[in-house]
């Protein structure tokens, strides 16, 4: 492993990462930025990706407070993770509207209710309108299970395994309009192996996934840091 590559894990974020993986941009200094950000957190299945940014914020490897989580389901199971963090949550069911505007509407006057600042989409499966990205410019961000701009959409590791790729991974982005195409914030590359199944490859891409994020989430938000004291 790389001298640079190792220091930047011993210093920062001390994950398992093996040397068939491979994570860019990785700086050698932390992003440090003061004082906390507040985050709004969407998600919509298991909620590990929720998980992990609990954990990083809880070992002070990132600089912030979960203000809220949103699920737009009710069976999903990041709502217990919630409840066993103690982390506020709320459902807002899509199925209770009839517009995607007026969920799109309910959810930011949610986030902006509680000052948030940054909104982070773990696992949302729903696509957001302008109402959201508008109201979050530069502050909403999105976690893919490909290497962005390959697999957009639904079920991307399916695509990548369709598609014989021999390596795919996974994209925290800005969110934009167009679906999975907003500026690429940090990406991390995942081998596959002739003996991965759907699973196996889900579960390796899932942990690359678990690195990134909280990483994503402290460069932003220094970025919106570091522009606030700018605009002063
Ligand atoms: C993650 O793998 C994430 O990349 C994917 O959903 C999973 C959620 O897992 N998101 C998308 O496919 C969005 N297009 P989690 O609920 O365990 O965090």
């Amino acid at each position: 492993m790389n001298q640079d590559k190792k220091k930047y894990m011993e210093n920062n974020l001390s994950y398992d990462l093996n040397e068939h993986s491979l994570i860019s941009p990785l700086d050698s200094e932390s992003p440090l930025y003061e004082p906390k950000i507040r985050l709004g957190v969407l998600a919509s299945g298991n909620g590990s990706n929720f998980e992990y940014i609990i954990k990083s914020i809880q070992n002070k490897k990132l600089n912030a407070e979960i203000s809220i989580l949103i699920v737009n389901n009710p069976n999903c199971l990041a709502i217990k993770k919630a409840i066993k963090y103690k982390i506020p949550y709320v459902i807002i069911n899509h199925r209770d509207y009839d517009t995607r505007l007026e969920h799109d509407r309910k959810v930011s006057k949610k986030l902006e209710d509680l000052s948030v600042e940054l909104v982070v989409m773990a696992g949302w499966m729903r696509i957001v309108g302008e109402e959201l990205i508008n109201r979050f410019t530069n502050r909403l961000i999105n976690i893919h299970p490909s290497l962005l701009p390959s697999f957009k959409g639904v079920d991307a590791i399916q695509q990548a395994i369709d598609k014989s790729v021999t390596i795919t991974g996974c994209t925290v982005h800005y969110v934009q309009k167009e679906v999975d195409s907003g500026s690429i914030i940090i990406q991390a590359a995942v081998p596959i192996q002739e003996k991965d199944s759907k699973e196996t490859l889900k579960q390796k891409i899932q942990k690359m996934e678990h690195i990134i994020l909280p990483l994503a989430i402290a460069k932003v938000a220094k970025n919106i840091r570091t522009n606030f004291k700018g605009n002063k």
